[in-house]
């Protein structure tokens, strides 16, 4: 089983260092990965290793946002169902609401559906809303919450998003929890401050972690073409699951999957995919493409090294 991550390489640009993981025993990036080495996948003819901190499952969403038409999804839908995606990822497409339907029932059952969003508890006079139960009848499985389209645009705060993980879960949907730092907050040396109470709020509400992912998604990379680079991605991950496992449990801060979002997209993914506590990632306007999607979820293989 793999063990939570203990590399903390220098903080660079943020304030705040890991002052816990400096202080304990020096350990190469290599020997660390080297240590974390697990068995990808044991079906297959030559084995190969993965270095993940999560003992879970690669994870790669699309967030198809407010886009689309029923004919442009319909073509993104057949794009999807003629990919040749990893086995060993799990991948989620999240359409717009008004599209779930037509999305689910031409869609291959390999590629499982999110909302983009739910209601915080159960249905009935909530004008414009779409309610979990509603979700479930659709056949989702997962809902994104704290988006920062939704907490800065529409503006829905901690304790809201909170609560509606708490409903989600507590109906049997997976939540995908996101949490990002606006780019004065980073410039600020805030960043880990905004994640770790972002965090927090999730888990002051929900009663378990075993059915959600985790998307760190720095508010500056999304949309804009400016992604994160593998250090700056690969440090707030690492501080992610280390608050995990002080605040939560170690068990919980191996098997939560961490993934990237902001800007990711055909060409950058590899490269992000091979930081050890990226589990994989949430994309935007590159998940609009079928075959560019796929690369990304196929990215998985840059984490895999020979037996
Ligand atoms: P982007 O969006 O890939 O278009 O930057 C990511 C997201 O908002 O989840």
């Amino acid at each position: 089983m793999a063990m939570v991550s203990t590399y903390c390489p220098q903080f660079t640009g943020l304030r705040r260092s890991c002052s816990k993981l400096e202080t304990s025993s020096p350990q190469s990036f290599s020997q660390h990965v080297t240590s974390h080495l697990r068995l990808f996948s044991s079906n297959k003819p030559s084995r190969s290793v993965v270095a993940m901190a999560s003992n879970n499952k690669f994870f790669v969403g699309g967030n198809w946002k407010c886009n689309g038409t029923k004919d442009s999804i319909s073509k993104l839908v057949s794009d999807l169902n003629s990919a040749k995606l990893e086995a060993d990822v799990d991948v989620v497409v999240s359409p717009p609401f008004v599209y779930i339907d037509q999305v689910k029932s031409s869609l291959t059952d390999r590629i499982e559906i999110s909302a983009q969003n739910s209601w915080v508890g159960k249905g009935g006079a909530f004008t414009g809303e779409i309610s979990v139960e509603q979700l479930k009848d659709l056949g989702c499985k997962w809902v994104i919450l704290g988006h920062s389209e939704r907490r800065h645009v529409i503006g829905e705060d901690d304790q809201f998003i909170g609560k509606k993980a708490a409903y989600a879960l507590s109906e049997g949907l997976g939540v995908i929890a996101c949490i990002g730092e606006k780019l004065e907050e980073r410039e600020a040396g805030k960043t880990f401050d905004v994640c770790f109470k972002q965090l927090k709020a999730f888990a002051d509400a929900v009663p378990s972690w075993e059915n959600i992912v985790i998307a760190y998604e720095p508010v500056w990379a999304i949309g804009t073409g400016k992604v994160a680079t593998p250090l700056q991605a690969q440090e707030v991950h690492a501080a992610v699951r280390d608050w995990l496992k002080t605040n939560v449990s170690a068990d919980v801060a191996s098997a939560t999957r961490i993934i990237y979002g902001g800007s990711v997209n055909g060409g950058n993914s590899a490269e992000l995919a091979k930081q050890e506590d990226i589990d994989g990632f949430l994309v935007g306007g590159a998940s609009l493409k079928g075959p560019e999607f796929a690369t990304i979820v196929n990215s998985v293989t840059s984490k895999k090294v020979a037996a």
